[in-house]
């Protein structure tokens, strides 16, 4: 099924994101079973730096070394030339973010990374790792029903018009009966109604719900075509804000 999803999903025009640690390595000999050979167009992110030893286990690694070898891998694994969006999964908390950084740069120097992205991240990890390269995405957990890292979106949104918070759907999630009324009225699901509302909460929003349905697939990508009333998008920004 997962093979098919992706099929779809690129039919679709829509762009992957993985990680070394989903799995690990699963997502990305999914991926390569599913689209190889690439789409000339098809763009994928990859991340690298957390792994994944079992299941609920998670574990850092930002070094050089292990990112360096990471990418190399993942290249290898994926079948490609170049990974187009390399992102950092998460600073580690002990290795030094520059020199995690400066991995990245020298991976893109060497011609391995095309873009450099990063996860997991404060405001302040974002306007240092600039200092080192340019930084085209930001992949944070930001939702209807999680907003605590709204003021880096925010930031993102306001100074760095270049950069885009990718952001986890979250909205597997979210219910509440503002999202349902508002769906039912529309005919749609919540979920739709939560991914419209991320869309429109900045033009370099990337949500990335993640799926197993081609069902669900679609319904995702409709979201994007829903046009939220001012009245419903104030209504939906504001509720939770005053509930939080
Ligand atoms: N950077 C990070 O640290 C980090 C952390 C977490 C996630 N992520 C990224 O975010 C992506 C999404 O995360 P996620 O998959 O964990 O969570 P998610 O997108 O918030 O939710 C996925 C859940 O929503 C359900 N769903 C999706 N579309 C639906 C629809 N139209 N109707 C009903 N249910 C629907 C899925 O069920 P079905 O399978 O049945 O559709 C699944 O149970 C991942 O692929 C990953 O790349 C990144």
């Amino acid at each position: 099924m997962a093979v098919a999803v992706l099929r779809r999903a690129v039919e679709l025009g829509v762009t992957i994101d993985t990680a070394d640690s989903y799995g690990p390595n699963v997502s990305e000999e999914l991926i390569a079973e599913a689209l190889a050979p690439y789409p000339n167009d098809l763009v994928i992110g990859t991340k690298g730096g957390w792994n994944r030893p079992g299941p609920n286990q998670w574990t850092h690694d930002a070094s050089p070394a292990h990112l360096a070898r990471g990418g190399g891998r993942q290249l290898e694994e994926a079948g490609l030339d170049r990974i187009d969006v390399y992102q950092l999964h998460v600073p580690d908390p002990v290795v030094p973010f520059d020199a995690s950084i400066e991995t990245l740069a020298n991976m893109r120097s060497e011609g391995k990374i095309r873009l450099v992205g990063l996860s997991n991240v404060m405001v302040e990890h974002i306007a240092r790792a600039r200092k080192i390269i340019p930084i085209v995405s930001v992949q944070n957990r930001y939702s209807f029903a999680d907003r605590r890292m709204g003021q880096c979106c925010g930031l993102l949104r306001e100074q760095w018009d270049r950069v885009h918070p990718v952001v986890p759907a979250g909205a597997g999630r979210v219910a509440g009966r503002l999202l349902e009324r508002i769906a039912k009225g529309r005919q749609v699901k919540p979920i739709q109604i939560a991914l419209a509302w991320l869309l429109e909460r900045s033009p370099t929003m990337l949500p990335i719900p993640g799926t197993s349905s081609i069902a669900h697939l679609a319904e995702n990508i409709q979201a994007a075509s829903l046009q939220l009333s001012e009245n419903e998008y104030l209504e939906l920004t504001g509720v939770v804000e005053l509930a939080s």
